[in-house]
């Protein structure tokens, strides 16, 4: 998504900066460009050679530079900017902006700069709400200056609030909604992820390896192209993508009653979530001990199959199932896209290495419901999240695969 993009990131002065070079690290191995411009405040803090080695480029510091002002400087920093992004940005950052004060080379760039502006505020609690803070913030947002809202916490001055400045992957999702194409920007998905937790009693369950990276990898996607997203995870150890609206379910027939609740309004559901078929048919109050038996059966029931219902539901919103098979791939695929009522199966081999649970990319096979096939190579999941979103909305556009 961010292949060859230009960004100018500026540092301002404050404990954040460290968290900077995270940033830039991620924007480079997302395939962007990074030049960065950094405050005399920043250069306290962390220093120059640190995000020259990280951004394989020479790093601005000067407003008047002998040698980088034969193109003078914040000129051509503003003008092959795709996106510029301020992080951390200080309270004295914002009140410059806003007064229209550039004195330094990144106030005159960000003044300079007819990109989209994205601005990464931290700060003390009690700066942040101070009443001329929140009015910079809400002229800066007036005049279309994109700002992420500081995180909850405990920050570097001992005090607990908001100031803190967000993780850099949450300001990577960011700056790929701010970069990417917007083309689901009027659809609403329903998107499930993870496993779901079977509990036999209070300290035992039967679950699965889903580890959730699939469904969240779509949700973020479709998230970042526009779309409104409801995420309904199983338990898994992992944030809400930005801008998300998550459902934690830990159970089957708790993630059923919960996308039944949901789905109405959405035009496309995606439906990764491993969901336990079995459940068993009692559960414990207490532990269960294990007394004398040499062996112990139990007894399972049959949890809803949720995509099946959804499949015959009134309506002509688009079903995506996904299948993951150990063998027969597309026999069984093709059976469940069937059974299921679905416009497209995503199956994927778990024998096959760089497939399946807990790893970063995928290798899957794409089952239209006209008969169609589609083999992937093997990508990220992101990439494969992009992908299956590119085919979805073809399909809903046209109703073919075609
Ligand atoms: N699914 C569901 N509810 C269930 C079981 C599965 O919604 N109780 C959905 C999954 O989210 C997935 C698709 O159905 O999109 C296929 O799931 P999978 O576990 O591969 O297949 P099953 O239908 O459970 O069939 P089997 O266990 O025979 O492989």
């Amino acid at each position: 998504m961010l292949e060859g993009k230009e960004i100018v990131l500026g540092v301002c002065g404050g404990i954040a900066a460290y968290k900077a070079a995270e940033l830039v690290r991620l924007y480079v191995k997302a395939g962007a460009r990074v030049s960065v411009v950094m405050t005399a405040a920043a250069r306290e803090f962390v220093t120059p050679l640190t995000f020259q080695a990280l951004s394989g480029r020479p790093v601005f510091l000067e407003l008047f530079n002998l040698v980088q002002e034969q193109q003078i400087g914040h000129i051509s920093l503003a003008d092959r900017a795709d996106l510029l992004v301020v992080a951390p940005a200080t309270a004295n950052l914002l009140g410059k902006m806003v007064a229209g004060i550039a004195d330094d080379l990144l106030t005159t760039t960000a003044m300079a700069c007819k990109a989209p502006r994205l601005l990464v505020p931290a700060m003390n609690s009690n700066m942040w709400e101070d009443p001329i803070c929140r009015r910079n913030v809400a002229q800066l947002r007036e005049f279309g200056v994109q700002i992420m809202e500081p995180a909850t916490g405990m920050l570097a001055c001992g005090w607990e609030g908001q100031g803190k400045m967000p993780e850099p992957q949450a300001i990577l999702d960011l700056t790929r909604s701010l970069l990417g194409p917007r083309d689901l920007v009027g659809e609403t998905l329903l998107v499930t992820a993870g496993p779901t937790r079977e509990e036999l009693d209070p300290m035992r369950f039967l679950s699965n390896h889903s580890t959730g990276r699939m469904g969240y990898a779509i949700a973020r996607a479709a998230a970042e192209r526009g779309a409104r997203v409801r995420l309904v995870s199983g338990p898994v150890e992992r944030p809400a993508p930005a801008g998300v609206e998550l459902h934690c379910v830990i159970s089957a027939r708790e993630m059923h009653a919960r996308v039944m609740a949901l789905v109405k309004d959405c035009s496309m559901v995606f439906k990764t979530a491993a969901v336990a078929d079995f459940r068993p048919a009692f559960r414990h109050p207490q532990k269960l001990k294990k007394g004398q038996e040499p062996s112990l059966v139990l007894e399972l029931r049959r949890n809803p199959d949720i995509l099946a219902e959804l499949g015959r539901l009134p309506g002509d919103r688009l079903l995506v199932g996904f299948a993951a098979e150990t063998e027969h791939l597309g026999e069984h695929a093709r059976r469940k896209l069937e059974e299921k009522n679905l416009d497209l199966i995503v199956a994927n081999d778990l024998t096959v290495e760089g497939a399946g649970f807990g790893v970063e990319t995928n290798v899957v096979r794409l089952i239209y419901r006209d008969g169609t096939e589609e083999e992937l190579p093997q990508m990220s999941k992101d990439q494969l999240a992009h992908q299956l979103l590119d085919r979805a909305l073809k399909l809903g556009k046209t109703g073919t695969s075609q």
